[in-house]
């Protein structure tokens, strides 16, 4: 058994195929690896789906007593996560995203903090300038990781911005009561700190594949800072803009941030529709109901594209609802907004 190799074949969105051998007792990740595909994965443990991928053919189980974030149902149609995946057989997966996606090796870059700001109850913008001689690639939806200066911790976070906007980038983070990145940045942050961050990361990114299709964004929060990010890439790419509509929500109004960015790409965008949601004490021109409730019928046609970034229930309500509203499951990309102190 020890010995036994299978050929796996990686088929990328981009129509690219390529091939390695598997030992029957490695995962395909790890293999994958050492045969330098260009493979997304983050946590190598299950829990970021990062690398996800669909098995159009051959076996391949994910391995006994590894536990993952896949539904039953998604196991039982072929998904599998290659980082707890070994093969039984000869096998084929497809991936979501072409072969030029993986080959954007995550490094470690430092950026000066160019300014702090307080823009809701509980969200901070902080802006960076990278530092001379670095520089950074990402796609629009990824997310870095931060260290935090003094608490020897690291925290994830999407840019809000895109890679036109380099050597700036923006995140908006949420304060967390007695959260590392939260201490630092409301006590001690100042301008010219040096921060270190590391990236990309992430399967969650916009599809140019698809920049043509009607968007559907929904986001709770501050997921809503990659949602930024791939609207203004679509706005900055050439050609004809697509129908789109962004649904996102907070939970009261004080809690809202952003409102004039969005605005503002609204009137550089005419296509660019948005229905701005608060859970509790509504106001007139906010819809009362979470981001997902917002959506309707008539949103969504055959080929909408939809990008969901928030809260595990928020991104499970918004998948069943835009599937119910016509859309097709494979177009639905989404990342849970994960919060840690
Ligand atoms: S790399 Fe995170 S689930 Fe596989």
């Amino acid at each position: 058994m020890k010995d036994t190799q299978y050929q796996v074949t990686l088929n990328f969105a981009d129509g690219v195929s390529r091939s390695f051998s598997v030992p029957a007792d490695t995962t395909i990740l790890d293999a994958a690896l050492a045969a330098e595909m260009p493979v997304l994965f983050q946590c190598r443990s299950g829990s970021c789906s990062s690398c996800i991928a669909q098995l159009a053919d051959g076996e391949a189980n994910t391995r006994q007593g590894a536990s993952s974030t896949l539904l039953a149902s998604e196991y039982a149609a072929g998904q599998r996560l290659l980082c707890l995946c070994q093969a039984q057989s000869d096998c084929t997966f497809e991936l979501g995203y072409g072969s030029e996606v993986g080959s954007s090796v995550a490094h470690e870059v430092h950026a000066f903090v160019d300014s702090v700001e307080r823009i809701a109850s509980n969200v901070i913008r902080l802006t960076l300038e990278l530092a001379e001689g670095d520089w950074l690639e990402f796609r629009p939806g990824q997310f870095m990781q931060i260290e935090v200066p003094g608490y020897g911790v690291v925290r994830s976070y999407s840019p809000s911005s895109t890679t036109a906007e380099l050597p700036k980038l923006e995140f908006l983070i949420r304060l967390l009561p007695g959260g590392a990145m939260s201490s630092y940045l409301e006590e001690k942050a100042s301008n010219d700190d040096v921060l270190t961050l590391s990236g990309p990361y992430g399967a969650f990114f916009l599809r140019e594949e698809k920049r043509r299709s009607p968007h559907i964004f929904v986001a709770g929060g501050t997921g809503l800072a990659p949602i930024l990010s791939m609207i203004d890439a679509l706005r900055q790419g050439g050609g004809r803009k697509p129908p789109m509509l962004l649904s996102f929500g907070c939970a009261v109004p004080d809690a809202l941030f952003c409102l004039d960015d969005i605005e503002l790409r609204q009137q550089w965008l005419p296509t660019l529709e948005a229905r701005i949601c608060v859970d509790r004490e509504p106001r007139d021109g906010l819809h009362h109901g979470s981001p997902v409730s917002a959506l309707r019928e008539g949103d969504v046609s055959a080929d909408t594209v939809a990008y969901l970034c928030g809260p595990q229930p928020m991104i499970d309500a918004a998948t069943a609802r835009l599937i119910e509203l016509g859309a097709d499951p494979a177009n639905i990309f989404a990342e849970q907004f994960v919060a840690s102190h």
